[in-house]
């Protein structure tokens, strides 16, 4: 079993991403943290909360709101044209009876991280603005956890947000920069990988016909959800009926990262020059010194695995 935090922005993505971390029987969620990015962290949060009662999951699961902005202050537009008003879709998920903690999300994410003694997983699918903050207050982090998944970034495929630029890292380039090069032990899934993985509509009407009884409704939410989303992939991208899903893609290698190729890097990220703000310059040519120095980027998937994997759990 692999004790997880969730770092999110809830999304359309994100939640199909949370709702298989809550079914997976290898994954057990710590914790959400919320950023800003596909909606407002507080937002976020009431979003998580809402998808956790849906899963029924049977245990109580912290939900912490943080970062609200990025480091420097930049906001930018919600994408409602992607993610809805309220950042799922526009779906009415029922209320939760459970509130978000009253705790500093990056403070939560130290406490984690000490408590668990080198067992945690950080899985990232926003902005990297908390890891960012829990950084600042405590440096030796990155020694202190397992391993951490950052959804985000291109290395060979062009941006989603700029030419060079994804969406995530270029949101808050300035906290990318910072946890790229602090050392943590991560594993990038950035579009190289994601903009090969597709959810199509026939999958989910399969879904619907094969799951689990007790999954139903989240199966319900999921068609609802992306019917939104499919909307957006074909006015922007053409797709009729199926989209990329960058964050499940992330969770599915969280859990199993065999599904995944890999190449080992040091990277930084611009946050300075406004026109490559968000892109990563990456050195390939370093000697591995095996002191966390490393990132491992994602550069092939099995996606037919994946979206198996994903569906699998419903
Ligand atoms: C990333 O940006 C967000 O819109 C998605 O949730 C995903 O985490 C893709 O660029
Ligand atoms: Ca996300």
């Amino acid at each position: 079993m692999k004790h997880i935090i969730v770092d999110c922005d809830t999304g359309i993505d994100d939640s199909i991403a949370i709702l298989y971390a809550l079914k997976s029987n290898k994954l057990h969620v710590e914790g959400f943290t919320t950023v800003y990015g596909n909606t407002s962290s507080m937002q976020a949060a009431e979003n998580t909360l809402r998808l956790i009662k849906l899963a029924k999951c049977g245990y109580d699961i912290p939900v912490l709101v943080g970062a609200n902005e990025s480091m420097t202050g930049d906001a930018e537009p919600y994408p409602v044209h992607i993610h809805g008003d309220n950042g799922i879709g526009n779906v009415e998920l029922p209320e939760s009876e459970q509130k978000p903690l009253n705790e500093d999300a990056a403070d939560f994410i130290i406490k984690k991280a000490e408590e668990l003694k080198g067992d945690l997983t950080i899985v990232a699918l926003g902005r990297l603005t908390n890891i960012a903050a829990a950084l600042e207050k405590d440096p030796r982090l990155p020694y202190k956890i397992k391993h951490m998944v950052v959804m985000g970034g291109a290395f060979h495929k062009p941006g989603n947000i700029s030419p060079y630029a994804e969406a995530n890292i270029y949101g808050d380039a300035k906290a990318s920069d910072i946890v790229f090069r602090a050392g943590f032990p991560m594993t990038v899934v950035g579009l190289d990988v994601t903009m090969e993985t597709f959810l199509s509509a026939r999958d989910i009407t399969l879904l619907c016909k094969y799951c689990r009884e007790e999954n139903r409704e989240v199966v319900q939410y999921i068609q609802s959800a992306l019917e939104y989303y499919f909307q957006f992939s074909y006015e922007s991208m053409g797709c009729l009926d199926n989209s990329v899903v960058h964050d499940p893609l992330a969770m599915v290698i969280a859990e199993d990262p065999s599904i995944g190729e890999y190449r080992m890097v040091r990277a930084a990220v611009e946050y300075e020059n406004k026109e490559f703000r968000g892109m990563i310059k990456r050195d390939e040519g370093f000697i591995p010194v095996y002191d966390h120095d490393e990132i491992l980027y994602c550069i092939r998937v099995n996606s037919d695995l994946a979206v198996r994997r994903l569906l699998s759990v419903f």
